[in-house]
């Protein structure tokens, strides 16, 4: 009965009706102990030929489909969600700006016996909250590109000698300064503006450094500002 062909089981399959069930018993059993390849292309054989009906043979199939399908929006979503919320770090979430002076003063500032970070405490623009006033030191809420300047401005009476350095600084490491040393200047002034690489929480300050002083600034015209200029994409 094996090599019973399906032309044969169709055949077997009119006669039976009369023949009653045990013929169709015969006819399941044979189907189901076949061993050559059935043509049931992605459908379930098992389902089709021991006895279940209808749609349920097609079960596997439509199961998978409705698998891959979710799977396909789960990753979708999870696309959509990342891009989101890049988008609101590019835009939003980063805009990080900040101003400062120092107050304004008739004395002088230092001399000091180390290096000190100032603290420029007159705040006129803090966007991102980045720039903490009592400590003069500005934290990165973002890694990005960032562009800083400083203005170093000095005055000291006829017979005093301008005696002024400064340092921007970042991590502890000096970046850039500005300084002046002289006996013919009783007034002086200088900016520095640099782009830097800045990780997010890395620290950037300006410091006066030991020895020397800022003095005579009744107008507060020592500054530090700095502003991202693009971010980088954080992993
Ligand atoms: C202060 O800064 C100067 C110049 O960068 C450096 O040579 C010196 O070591 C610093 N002093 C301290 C105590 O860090």
């Amino acid at each position: 009965m094996k090599t019973l062909t399906l032309a044969s089981l169709c055949v077997l399959v009119f006669f039976s009706d009369s023949v009653a069930s045990g013929a169709l018993d015969l006819l399941q059993d044979t189907a189901a102990s076949w061993t050559g390849r059935l043509p049931c292309g992605g459908w379930d054989c098992e389902c089709a030929f021991k006895g279940q009906q209808g749609c349920c043979c097609a079960a596997k199939p439509l199961f998978d489909l409705e698998e891959f399908t979710f799977m396909r929006m789960v990753g979708l979503w999870d696309g959509l969600s990342r891009l989101n919320s890049q988008i609101n770090e590019v835009t939003a979430g980063c805009k990080i700006a900040f101003t400062a002076n120092i107050l304004p003063m008739t004395g002088c500032l230092g001399p000091f016996t180390s290096n000190v970070s100032i603290s420029y405490q007159s705040v006129s623009l803090n966007q991102g909250n980045g720039y903490n006033p009592a400590l003069g030191i500005f934290t990165a809420p973002h890694s990005g590109l960032y562009s800083f300047s400083f203005t170093a401005y000095s005055r000291v009476g006829d017979t005093d000698r301008l005696y002024q350095k400064m340092q921007l600084v970042k991590n502890g490491q000096v970046i850039a300064s500005s300084w002046e040393d002289n006996r013919e200047d009783s007034e002086d002034s200088s900016s520095q503006t640099v782009l830097l690489k800045v990780q997010r929480g890395s620290q950037v300050y300006v410091e006066l450094l030991s020895g020397r002083q800022l003095c005579g600034d009744t107008q507060g015209s020592n500054a530090f500002s700095g502003y991202l200029i693009y971010p980088f994409t954080e992993e």
